[in-house]
C-alpha cells in the first residue's frame, strides 16, 4: 500500500503512526487508528468474501455556496435481510476506505441490526478518503472542504435523496427510519449527525465516538498507563524517566540514545517518539482472534519483569535491565534501511518531506482533520508531577510542527495555528445527548477522555431512549465487528450486540407508533 510502515506493522494503526512517504522518509503521524484503516493492515478488518454492490451518489463539492462542482460518494448495499417497510442502517465510514468497513455489513454491527429489523444495510464513504475525492490533488487550498460541516451535509443530502438502484420503494428520510453507526471519528459523526440532522436521522450509535476535541490530548497515554499490565507499565516507566534524566545530562547524553542504535538522530524528540511507538499498538487489540494485533503484548514481553539489575553501558553510566530491554525492542523494530541515514529514516524536522501533494499522499486527510477541527496531539502531561508513560520532551509544539510543515498557507485557506476546535465541541462535546442516540464506549480505550465516558463528563443514566453503554475490559469500538457465528463471541460482546438489538427494535417500534398516529 501507500504507506509503508518502517516499525511494527500495527503501529501504523495506532494514534501516533510513524510512516515512510514516497521519497523515503519518515513522518509522524496522528490518526485516530480505526480498525481497518486505509494502509491494508491485515491486522485490524477481518476479511469478507461476500460482495457488495458500490453505487455512486453525487454531491456538491460545497454545500454552502454554489461551486458549480459536484463530485461521487461511493456506498455500498447490503439486501440480504431487507423487506419493505424496513429501516435503513447505515455505516460511516469515517476517515478510512469504504472498503475496509465492508466486513460489518457481513459479520459486523449493520449485518446484526439489519438482520433484526429487516433493514438495507449500507456503508457510506466519506469525502476525500477511499475513492471519493472531489479535488485533483491534497494542496491546502484543495483541502479546504474537508470539514465537518461539509461530510455531515453529505450525509444528510445522502439520506434525503438517495435512489437505491433495485429498490422500488422510496428509503429517503424522514420517511424511512434512518439508523446511523458510527465508530471512533465516525462514532462523532454519527452523534453530531443525530443532534444536527434530528429529522433526517431517527437514530444513531455513537460507539467510541470522539465528540470531545482537544488540543492537549496527554490523556490518550494515561489511560493505557491506567489500564496496561502492572510489570509492563512498571518497566515503561522505569525506561521512560531514565532516558529522560541522562538525556539532560551531556555526559550521557549520546551514549543512551547509542543503546538504542540512534545515536544518529538529531533531535532528541524523534528520538523519544519512536519510544512511545510501541505504545500505540494497545489500541489495536480485539476480541477477535482474527482482527486483534499482539504487538502491544509482545513489546510487554520483551521488556521482561521489574529487576533491580543495572547495567553499565558507557564508562560510569548505568540503566536498569528494564532500559536495556526496552533498547532491545526498538532496535529490533526500528531499522534504518539500507543507504538511509536515521534522520532520512526517523527524522520528522524536515519541512521538504511533508511537500507531496499527488492524490497518493492519503496521510494528509486525517492529519488535516487534526490540524483544522480536531487537535489530539498526543502530550506527556502538563503537570510534571502526573506520573507518565512517554517522555516528558513530547510536547505541543513538537506535536503540532507537522501541521505547519505540510499545510502552508494556500490562496484561498489558510491552516490556523492551533487548531479550532469549537466547532466540533459546540455541538456538545463531552455532554452530547438526545434522544435515540446511543452513546457505547470502551472502558480502556485510549480515545475515551474525549467521549461521553471521560472521568470528567457528567455522569448520566443508561435508558432505553438514551443509551449509554461501557463494555468491560474493550479498546476501541469493540461492538462494531462479530462473528457469522455471533455464540461465539465472547459474552460482553453478545451482550452489548443484543442490546444494541433491543434498543433499535424499541426505537422503531416507536417510529411505527408515531406513524399510525398512536
Ligand atoms: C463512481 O464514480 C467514480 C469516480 O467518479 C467513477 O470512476 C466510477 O466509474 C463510478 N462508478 C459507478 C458505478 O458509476
Ligand atoms: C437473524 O436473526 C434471526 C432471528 O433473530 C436469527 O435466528 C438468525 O440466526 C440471524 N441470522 C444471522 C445471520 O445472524
Ligand atoms: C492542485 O489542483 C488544483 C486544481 O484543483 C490546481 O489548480 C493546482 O495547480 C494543483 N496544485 C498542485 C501543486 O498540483
Ligand atoms: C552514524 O553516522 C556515522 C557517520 O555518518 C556512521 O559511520 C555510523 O555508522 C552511524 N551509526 C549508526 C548506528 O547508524
Ligand atoms: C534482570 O534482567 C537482566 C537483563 O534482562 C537479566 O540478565 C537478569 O537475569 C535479571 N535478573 C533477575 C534476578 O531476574
Ligand atoms: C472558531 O470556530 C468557531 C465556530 O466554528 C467560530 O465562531 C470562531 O470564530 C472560530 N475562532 C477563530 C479564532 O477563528
Ligand atoms: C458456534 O460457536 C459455539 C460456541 O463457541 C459452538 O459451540 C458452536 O459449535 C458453533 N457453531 C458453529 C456452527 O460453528
Amino acid at each position: 500500500m501507500l504507506l509503508t510502515p518502517i516499525v511494527a506493522a500495527g503501529m501504523l494503526l495506532s494514534v501516533h503512526a510513524r510512516t515512510v512517504v514516497p521519497g523515503g522518509q519518515a513522518i509522524n503521524l496522528w490518526r485516530l487508528g480505526m480498525a481497518g484503516e486505509e494502509h491494508g493492515s491485515t491486522l485490524t478488518t477481518r476479511a469478507t468474501d461476500a460482495t457488495f454492490p458500490q453505487y455512486n451518489f453525487t454531491q456538491p463539492l460545497d454545500h454552502f455556496s454554489n461551486t458549480g462542482f459536484t463530485f461521487s460518494q461511493r456506498y455500498w448495499v447490503s439486501d440480504r435481510y431487507y423487506t419493505p417497510g424496513g429501516p435503513v442502517i447505515i455505516l460511516d465510514s469515517g476517515e478510512s476506505s469504504g472498503t475496509e468497513r465492508l466486513p460489518y455489513l457481513d459479520t459486523g454491527i449493520v449485518d446484526i441490526l439489519a438482520n433484526a429489523t429487516g433493514g438495507l444495510g449500507i456503508v457510506l464513504e466519506h469525502r476525500y478518503y477511499g475513492a471519493s475525492v472531489p479535488a485533483a490533488n491534497f494542496t491546502t487550498d484543495s483541502l479546504r472542504w474537508l470539514n465537518i460541516e461539509q461530510a455531515l451535509a453529505d450525509s444528510a443530502n445522502f439520506m434525503a435523496n438517495v435512489k437505491f438502484p433495485g429498490i422500488n420503494e422510496d428509503l429517503t428520510a424522514p420517511g424511512t427510519p434512518w439508523i446511523y453507526y458510527g465508530g471512533s471519528y465516525a462514532g462523532s459523526r454519527s452523534a453530531h449527525m443525530r443532534v444536527l440532522y434530528p429529522e433526517l436521522v431517527y437514530g444513531a450509535i455513537a460507539s467510541s465516538g470522539v465528540t470531545y476535541a482537544t488540543i492537549l490530548d496527554w490523556q490518550y497515554y494515561d489511560i493505557i498507563r491506567q489500564f496496561g499490565p502492572t510489570d509492563c507499565i512498571h518497566q515503561i516507566q522505569t525506561t521512560v524517566y531514565e532516558v529522560d534524566e541522562l538525556l539532560s545530562d551531556a555526559k550521557s547524553h549520546t551514549p543512551i540514545k547509542a543503546l538504542f542504535g540512534l545515536a544518529n538522530l538529531t533531535h532528541d524528540q524523534d528520538f523519544v517518539s519512536l519510544l512511545a511507538g510501541p505504545l500505540g499498538d494497545w489500541q489495536d487489540k480485539n476480541w477477535d482472534p482474527a482482527v486483534n494485533s499482539d504487538d502491544f503484548a509482545n513489546f510487554c514481553t520483551a521488556l521482561g519483569s521489574p529487576n533491580d539489575t543495572s547495567v553499565e553501558i558507557a564508562k560510569g553510566i548505568s540503566v536498569n535491565a528494564a532500559t536495556i530491554n526496552y533498547a532491545i525492542y526498538v532496535n529490533q523494530v526500528c531499522q534504518e534501511k539500507d543507504g538511509s541515514t536515521a534522520d532520512d529514516c526517523f527524522g520528522t524536522f524536515d519541512p521538504t518531506q511533508y511537500q507531496a501533494t499527488d492524490l497518493s499522499q492519503t496521510w494528509r486527510l486525517w492529519q488535516f482533520q487534526v490540524c483544522t477541527q480536531f487537535g489530539f496531539f498526543f502530550t506527556a502531561p502538563p503537570d510534571p508531577k502526573q506520573p507518565r508513560v512517554i517522555s516528558k520532551l513530547l510536547t505541543l509544539d513538537y506535536a503540532k510542527m507537522i501541521c505547519e510543515f505540510a499545510y502552508p498557507p494556500g490562496q484561498h485557506f489558510t491552516v490556523p495555528a492551533l487548531p479550532n476546535i469549537t466547532a466540533v465541541n459546540s455541538i456538545g462535546g463531552l455532554n452530547i445527548a438526545a434522544d435515540r442516540l446511543a452513546i457505547v464506549d470502551g472502558q480502556e480505550d485510549p480515545w475515551r477522555p474525549n467521549t461521553p465516558h471521560s472521568d470528567i463528563a457528567k455522569k448520566r443514566p443508561d435508558t432505553p431512549l438514551r443509551p449509554f453503554k461501557l463494555i468491560s475490559g474493550a479498546v476501541h469500538h469493540y461492538d462494531e465487528n462479530g462473528l457469522s457465528n455471533r455464540t461465539a463471541e465472547p459474552p460482553v460482546i453478545q451482550e452489548i450486540h443484543s442490546q444494541e438489538v433491543q434498543f433499535v427494535q424499541a426505537w422503531l417500534s416507536d417510529f411505527k407508533q408515531s406513524k399510525s398516529g398512536l
